[in-house]
């Protein structure tokens, strides 16, 4: 054999990845959250072939979507390394990697929340683990209540910016360079790329998109109409319980957001009547089908904007 092809021999031995061991109990127990979320990484990777570079998280009655991806690979939340689990109804809480056409992707089917009694450390914990495995570009999806008029029940929404009212920030403490810098930037959150295809896409297939600003709260009780008044005038378009910290935690890793919201209900005082969450899934199950048809418009178009 000539030196050059044992050099090449030599070198494709050394580079080829090991299966990764199992992080011990210990080891899992002792390390700070990018080790933690790096053997959560390690653990998926060695379930499936795939390295998506984008990643979801299905809210309320979208994990659906998960289904539908082809050579899918699911994983319970519950075995992966400190994986944060899903008690909310509407959310199955399983990790489904697939493809969406040639794209592979990530999906979260269900996010855990800062009312379930989750830290926003943890809330945001999947999102680092996305981080650890190369994603550049995470689609939120989410449920929330339409405050201004025209976005009524069943509308999706582009979010353009957010308000965080829920009063923590998944960043508090010492914070770890290797994910991000101590104070990130905040302006440009959602991705000015992502929000036009989007819209884009949302108007082509006729579905008169707009863009809104979302506020969160920390739930789980719903708004009181004096709220939903302040709201307003301090600028927010939609209400819900979620997706800022992972916002927050996706820039501060560099990750690309794209923020979709399902109006599933007016916002409390809007209407005269109470507002409930069997409301929330009924909506969100009839709207799902244009919201998939969204997504697979999208995901493609994200695919060849991170490219
Ligand atoms: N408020 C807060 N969260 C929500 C709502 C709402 O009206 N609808 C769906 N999620």
């Amino acid at each position: 054999m000539s030196s050059r092809k044992n050099q090449k021999k030599t070198q494709k031995k050394a580079i080829t990845p090991k299966k990764p061991a199992a992080a011990s109990k210990e080891a899992v127990a002792t390390s700070g959250e990018f080790e933690r979320a790096g053997f959560a990484a390690d653990f998926i990777f060695s379930r499936t072939k795939l390295r998506p570079q984008i990643a979801l998280v299905l809210g309320s009655g979208l994990g659906a979507f998960a289904g539908e991806f082809t050579g899918a690979t699911k994983i319970p939340y519950e075995e992966i390394p400190c994986f944060p689990r899903s008690t909310a109804i509407g959310h199955a809480g399983r990790l489904i990697i697939g493809k969406v056409g040639a794209v592979p992707v990530a999906a979260m089917q269900g996010r855990v929340h800062l009312y379930e009694g989750y830290s926003a450390k943890e809330v945001v914990f999947p999102i680092r683990v996305f981080a650890r495995m190369g994603v550049k570009a995470v689609i939120l999806t989410n449920a929330a209540g339409g405050i201004r008029r025209e976005f009524t029940q069943g509308r999706l929404v582009v979010i353009s910016d957010h308000i965080n009212l829920q009063g923590v920030n998944p960043l508090t403490g010492p914070n770890d360079e290797r994910f991000g810098l101590r104070f990130h930037d905040m302006t440009a959150a959602y991705d000015r790329r992502f929000r036009e295809m989007a819209v884009g896409e949302g108007k082509r297939m006729g579905m008169g998109m707009d863009e809104g600003v979302y506020a969160a709260l920390p739930g789980p009780s719903y708004e009181t109409p004096a709220e939903i008044r302040y709201l307003r005038t301090i600028g927010a378009d939609l209400v819900g319980m979620s997706t800022v910290p992972e916002v927050i935690a996706a820039r501060h890793t560099g990750i690309r957001v794209l923020g979709i919201s399902c109006v599933t209900n007016a916002a409390a005082g809007i209407l005269d009547q109470p507002l409930n969450h069997v409301e929330v899934l009924e909506t969100a199950e009839r709207v799902k089908g244009q919201f998939i048809d969204l997504l697979k418009a999208v995901i493609p178009r994200i695919a060849d904007a991170i490219a």
